[in-house]
This record gives C-alpha cells, sequence and structure tokens, in this order.
C-alpha cells in the first residue's frame, strides 16, 4: 500500500446509531477517495488481533468486547497526506476533546464508543488495509 492510504473503521456505536451515510459523505467531501468499502463484524478473535498492540492496556477487554458488538463499516482511502490528515478528520480518541466539526465531536458519545477508526501511521494503514480486505477488493 502506498503512503497516500489510510484504513478507517465506521464503529458499532456509529453503525447502529444510523450515522454511517453522514460519516461516508463527511469523509468523501473532505477530499477521501474510497479505495475499497465493505460493512462487516468483527469476531472476538479479529478484534483481538486487529488491536494486540493494546492487549495490556486495562481497556483492551472492554475494546474487544465492543469492536465485536456488531456490524461496522471497513475502508480504505486515498489522499495526499492521508494518514494524518484523516486523523485531524475523525479528532481527538476522546469526544470530549475533540475539535468542533470533527466526526468524533459529532457523532461518538463516550472515549471507548467514538464512532471512528483512523491507522496512526503508513505502516499500520497497510496492515490493517490487509486485515480486512483482498487485493481484488481495492479500486
Ligand atoms: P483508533 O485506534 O480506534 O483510531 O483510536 P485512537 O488511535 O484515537 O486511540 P487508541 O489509543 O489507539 O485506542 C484505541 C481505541 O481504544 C478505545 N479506548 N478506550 N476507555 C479508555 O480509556 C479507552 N482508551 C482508548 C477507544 O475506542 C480507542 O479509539
Ligand atoms: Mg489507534
Amino acid at each position: 500500500m502506498t503512503t497516500n492510504r489510510t484504513f478507517t473503521m465506521i464503529k458499532p456505536d456509529a453503525v447502529k446509531n444510523g450515522h454511517t451515510g453522514a460519516i461516508l459523505e463527511k469523509i468523501t467531501a473532505a477530499g477521501f477517495r474510497i479505495v475499497a468499502l465493505k460493512k462487516t463484524q468483527l469476531s472476538i478473535l479479529d478484534a483481538e488481533a486487529f488491536y494486540s498492540v493494546h492487549n495490556e492496556r486495562p481497556f483492551f477487554g472492554e475494546l474487544v468486547s465492543f469492536m465485536s458488538s456488531g456490524p461496522i463499516v471497513a475502508a480504505i482511502l486515498e489522499k495526499d497526506n492521508a494518514v494524518d490528515d484523516f486523523r485531524t478528520l475523525i479528532g481527538a480518541t476522546n469526544p470530549a476533546d475533540a475539535a468542533e466539526g470533527t466526526i468524533r465531536k459529532l457523532y461518538a458519545t463516550s472515549i471507548g464508543e467514538n464512532a471512528v477508526h483512523g491507522s496512526d501511521s503508513n505502516e499500520n494503514a497497510a496492515i490493517e488495509g490487509a486485515f480486512h480486505f483482498a487485493g481484488r477488493e481495492l479500486f
């Protein structure tokens, strides 16, 4: 994967609350092109593997339980400076700290149920995109 791509998930809270369309609109209006897109659900094992970097953190069990609790929408996105620009678009992890107009400010309910995931590096964007999508699903 090239450095102009990032990976996102619309998390179970935002899908359940009916925000999928509004969030995808914010993403494309911000200049991201959708390379790959699917609605799916993580098993507990999937969520443990996806977030394994956090497996020593006190919130890991809660995170895995939440992320496997319902359907998500996964996507690979393309734009210049995709990783950093997408983190700016989604806002801080805790919606209470997120800037006005960011996706988490608009749609997240708590630090745990925070509406969207965004990759934190080019390396992780490539790993996370490959976790969810086969090459033939990228356009
Ligand atoms: P993400 O990976 O989902 O894009 O979120 P992030 O980089 O902003 O935050 P990170 O530190 O990677 O944490 C991953 C996810 O774990 C949940 N979390 N809960 N209860 C807590 O204190 C807590 N802290 C983090 C959130 O769902 C966070 O997005
Ligand atoms: Mg993170």
